[in-house]
């Protein structure tokens, strides 16, 4: 069967007023427990406090409780979720694709190998599971060729540390000051998470979005889909001269494409130095970045060109997966072209659990 193309250049023409995009508001949640078992409820959201600097994110390695990446999760908790929404509300969701949050965020990523599958006016999208652990092997293999590095599990684990010193699991004045104080202690663990289900929209696309939401500032609005002060934690090497200016301007493409998809409005930046000391706190306001990065005069990214871009990819996304069955999208290295073919006549691939789909068949 021919692939179906979507040409990214020239990249200018997405250039300009960028499209509407909606607001997310979250519909509903989930939590991973600590043993990363699936709760239909917000029982690990976590709270911002902010950590004691000069702390080594390095310590407690050792002892990291880490969540076993080897098993493919496809969308299974964002698909349970989804279903017990719809079966309070009696409806479907109207939402034209749903997939996780950092599905989106990948769009203009150096390569794209992802799945999807339709049903009934809405398209299930999933990363291919072999293609991002192979990536993810291939980066480690880079990082380890460089010479005076720490080990690429080392430096994931001072992202998670970093979220260890700087959350608690109840509201400040809820938590003891000794908690607090021996976050430092605590085993660090990345099985237990907070999920925030987002509807939000880009250009004509109506998007449902399942991403991790790593703390909040204060407390969860009670009206649902009310702002939410919720915050995203993230690590950065300090700033020492140009090339780190420039590596953090590219970086900051990243958190704000990530934040912004769900909602989040406020980035919490911890800078370490290059042995992973603690050593300075940056808020950042996720609305603020475009504006920040234009200032600047960045050339590397704009945040209208990602906006037209998701927008227009979307469309003819949708118009192309027209048919049932699994599909694949695919972009290779450098290619200025994304492919979408179908690799599978009929069924599901996984994407979709029997559950949801029996649960689908009754509307
Ligand atoms: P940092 O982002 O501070 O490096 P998130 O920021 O999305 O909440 O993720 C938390 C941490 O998980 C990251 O902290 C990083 O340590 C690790 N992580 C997330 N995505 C990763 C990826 N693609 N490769 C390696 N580590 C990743
Ligand atoms: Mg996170
Ligand atoms: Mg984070």
């Amino acid at each position: 069967m021919p692939s179906l193309v979507f040409g990214i250049q020239p990249i200018g023409r997405f250039n300009g007023e960028s499209e509407p995009v909606k607001r997310p508001k979250e519909f509903a949640c989930f939590s991973y427990d600590e043993k990363h078992e699936f709760r239909l409820d917000d029982s690990s959201l976590q709270w911002y406090y902010p950590p004691r600097l000069g702390a080594d994110l390095s310590k407690g390695f050792d002892k990291f409780d880490k969540h076993d990446e080897s098993i493919d999760e496809h969308l299974d908790s964002l698909l349970k979720t989804i279903a017990a929404h719809e079966k309070e509300e009696g409806k479907k969701i109207d939402a034209n694709i749903v997939t996780w949050r950092d599905n989106v965020g990948t769009v203009r990523g150096p390569r794209w190998n992802i799945s999807t599958n339709l049903i009934k006016d809405c398209i299930f999208i999933e990363d291919n599971y072999e293609f991002k652990q192979f990536s993810k092997e291939q980066q480690n293999k880079q990082q380890r060729g460089r010479r005076g590095q720490f080990s690429p599990e080392l430096m994931t684990y001072w992202g998670y540390k970093f979220e260890a010193l700087s959350c608690i699991p109840r509201p400040w004045g809820e938590v003891s000051r000794e908690f607090i104080e021996n976050r430092d202690e605590h085993i660090v663990s990345n099985k237990a998470q907070y999920c925030s289900v987002v509807r939000t929209g880009v250009g004509k696309t109506v998007l449902c979005l399942g991403g991790e939401v790593d703390a909040i500032w204060d407390s969860k609005p009670t009206q649902k889909g009310a702002p939410t002060n919720w915050i995203e934690l993230k690590t950065s090497a300090e700033i020492r001269d140009d090339r780190g200016m420039n590596n953090f301007e590219r970086k900051l493409m990243k958190f704000w494409i990530q934040s912004f998809l769900l909602g989040v409005p406020k980035i919490v930046v911890g800078f370490r130095s290059q042995d992973g000391i603690l050593t300075k706190l940056e808020e950042i306001q996720t609305a603020s970045i475009p504006e920040t990065a234009a200032k600047r005069g960045v050339r590397s990214w704009n945040a209208n060109v990602c906006i037209n871009f998701a927008s227009e990819f979307l469309e003819w996304l949708r118009n192309t997966i027209n048919d049932e069955g699994v599909w694949r999208i695919r972009r290779r290295a450098g290619s200025p072209t994304i492919e979408v073919f179908k690799v599978e006549e009929v069924g599901h691939g996984n994407i979709l659990t029997d559950e949801f789909i029996n649960w689908r068949i009754k509307l």
